[in-house]
């Protein structure tokens, strides 16, 4: 159980439903070049995805938030044993199921991400792509993430950047957030990350390591 479900909001509502999960990858495959102002195919989001998360080819991962399981198919092509698909919407996660048909790796997870049924250390690599927007406990999140991936393990985060946009305000109210990079590249460190990011306009991308603590070490122990 999760200890601190996300509250309803409009967002989790359309997330919820079935039209949104038919029609998300048409919206999928504009958003990097709407959000970034510049021609941004999916493919070469997909292929900056997997060379963070490298090497691909044999290992264990988790697409968090994973809606359709575009990242999760990106993985699988590329090579990965197994992708865990973890998703509050039972609509996001058959279809899902059903686009993965011919990649028998892709293991579905009801559930949520501030409370993640995995045992600690098990996974080399983790992609969350939008989701970070949608997260109303991200230090929670956090601390799961550092947990389930094992030492050295990887981590890719491509969200929505804060920006002085009106929209963004109005999203808010619908349960989105914008962080900044620096917020949440400082979120990341804090708990024990090696971070890099960059920004093309409003998306944010980040790069993280999973640096392993010394013995007895804990995440607010800044010494
Ligand atoms: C913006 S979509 C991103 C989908 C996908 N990662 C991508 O790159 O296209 C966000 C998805 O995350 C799910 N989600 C949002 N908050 C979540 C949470 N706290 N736990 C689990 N799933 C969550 C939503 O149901 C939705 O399917």
């Amino acid at each position: 159980m999760c200890p601190s479900p996300p509250p309803p909001s409009l967002a989790s509502w359309v997330n919820r439903c079935p039209l949104t999960a038919w029609g998300y990858e048409l919206w999928r495959a504009r958003a990097l070049s709407l959000l970034s102002g510049r021609s941004f195919p999916l493919e070469e989001e997909l292929a900056l995805m997997c060379r963070a998360l490298a090497p691909v080819e044999g290992g264990v991962f988790l697409d968090l938030g994973a809606s359709t399981g575009l990242y999760a198919r990106a993985l699988l092509r590329a090579g990965a044993a197994r992708v865990y698909a973890l998703d509050y919407a039972p609509t996001m996660l058959r279809m899902a199921v059903r686009k993965a048909r011919r990649h028998p790796g892709l293991v579905p997870l009801l559930a949520y991400a501030e409370a993640i049924p995995l045992p600690d250390a098990v996974l080399d690599g983790v992609a969350v792509g939008g989701t970070w927007n949608e997260f109303s406990h991200p230090e929670r999140v956090v601390q799961e993430l550092y947990r389930v991936l094992r030492p050295g393990g990887r981590l890719w985060v491509m969200f929505a950047h804060r920006t002085e946009s009106p929209l963004q305000g109005l999203l808010e109210r619908a349960g989105l957030r914008f962080p900044t990079l620096w917020g949440l590249r400082a979120l990341l460190e804090g708990e024990g990350f090696g971070v890099e990011g960059w920004r093309e306009a409003s998306v944010g991308f980040v790069v993280g390591t999973k640096v392993a603590r010394r013995e007895g070490q804990h995440a607010d122990d800044k010494s």
